[in-house]
This record gives structure tokens, sequence and C-alpha cells, in this order.
């Protein structure tokens, strides 16, 4: 056990989904997993394990926002074993050819600042998905004929922004959406040697001010659960 995860020692699976949300990977535990077992609930930050085709996997919490991720990704990968780390969430379109309910599987994370910020000092670290995952996902997408797109996106460090002109910038530099956590999720795989990945739906729009209800939300991140579970075991 860690101070945020109340698992029992092989309770956790190598391989672990990542939503922000507790109760949405208690939603995908129920819908994709076979046997799902409650292995974690400290703090509400729900975690489940059970098979999908015969392969262990568990659906855990990150909370929101990258010191939270960095909790979980930390215990997760350090004492718990994990190698793979795919996040599934939620994120704000940044281009016209991005659409609601769409699906961006993350090359690259930019941001203005991160939690290995204090580590890499001057430099400019590029936090980048592992190429077999991405590339696994790309594949499984097709297959779905999910709309998909594949490219870099900003890990914000608030959602409020009072400096809407970032946006701009990483709109005009070809940036697909926004989030808050895969930046540091990336930085936390190279650092340990394990594989990351994020596979996004777009909940909202921040050029057309679209956003999907709370029942789309549900009903369209089928297909991202979906794509991040074959490209864990291709
Ligand atoms: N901004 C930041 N994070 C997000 C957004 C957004 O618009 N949508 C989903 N996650």
């Amino acid at each position: 056990m860690t101070i945020h995860i109340g698992a029992e020692p092989g309770q956790i699976a190598e391989t672990v989904l990542l939503p922000g949300d507790p109760l949405r990977a208690e939603w995908a535990a129920q819908t994709f997993l076979k046997d799902p077992v409650c292995v974690n609930r400290v703090r509400g930050m729900l975690g489940f394990t059970g098979t999908w085709q015969g392969h262990r996997v568990t659906i855990h919490g990150s909370g929101m926002g990258m010191p939270s991720l960095s909790i979980y990704a930390n215990e997760l990968i350090r004492d718990y074993g994990v190698n793979t780390l795919i996040r599934i969430g939620s994120c704000g379109a940044m281009q016209e050819s991005v659409e609601l309910r769409d699906v961006i599987v993350a090359m690259t994370a930019s941001s203005l600042s991160t939690p290995s910020s204090g580590i890499f000092r001057e430099l400019n670290f590029s936090p980048c998905a592992n190429y077999e995952l991405l590339a696994a996902a790309v594949s499984s997408a097709r297959t779905l004929k999910t709309k998909y797109h594949v490219g870099g996106i900003y890990s914000a460090d608030v959602f409020y922004d009072e400096r809407p002109d970032l946006n701009e910038i990483m709109t005009r530099h070809g940036i697909l959406g926004v989030e808050m956590e895969t930046a540091e999720l990336y930085n936390l795989a190279a650092r340990h040697g394990a594989r990351a990945l994020a596979v996004l739906t777009v909940s909202d729009h921040l050029l057309s001010h679209k956003s999907l209800s709370s029942e789309d939300r549900e009903s369209s991140f089928g297909d991202m659960v979906q794509i991040a579970l074959e490209a864990a075991f291709a």
C-alpha cells in the first residue's frame, strides 16, 4: 500500500488506464472488464482491476491536473511496477478541423510548466508518447472507423485561463487540443522507463464554444476506452 493507493501488492496490473474522473474509471471497468474488483478507494480515487480479452488491466482515476496525476503515476510505476500507462480523458479542441466526439491521439504534449519543471530547469524537455502504443492506437481507431487526429496537444496548468493568448498561440502552432495531465504523464514515463500514451475524446471546442452534454460524454467515450485497450495489448 502507498500513501494514496490502498491496493495490496499484486492487486494492480502492469497495464493501467488512467481517466481523470474516478467515476469514469468505475464506468469503464464495469463496461469493458471481466470480473472487475475495486482495488482502491483512498480519497475516493477509485481503481479497479479485471481482465480484458484475458489480459490483466487496472483502470484507476488520476484526478484533474498534473500534480494529481503525478501522485498516482509515481506510486503506480515505482511501488506497483506498472509499465504501461494510458490516459483516457477529455480535451478541448483548438482547431477548426477537430470536432466534438473526435478522438485525439497525443504524439507530444506542450506546456507552460509541469511538476517536472523544477528538475529540467533551463531545459525544454519534449514529452512524447511511446511510439509502439501510438501506432497501435491509430491502427485500432482506423479499424473502429472512429474519426481521429494524431498530433500535439497542450497540457495547461489551469482550466480558467486568464491568458487566452496562450491558447491562441497553441492554435497557430497546430496544437489539436487542450487538457491538463498528459505532459507530466509523458515526463514520468520517460524518467522511469515506462510506456505512456494519451487517447482523448473532444468534449468541448475552444473556437466554436460548443460542448457535449454529460449524457453525450458517456456515450462517446467508449471508442476511446476500446482504442486504449487494443493499443495496450497489440
Ligand atoms: N481546458 C482544459 N482542460 C480541458 C478542457 C479545456 O477546455 N476540456 C477538457 N479538459
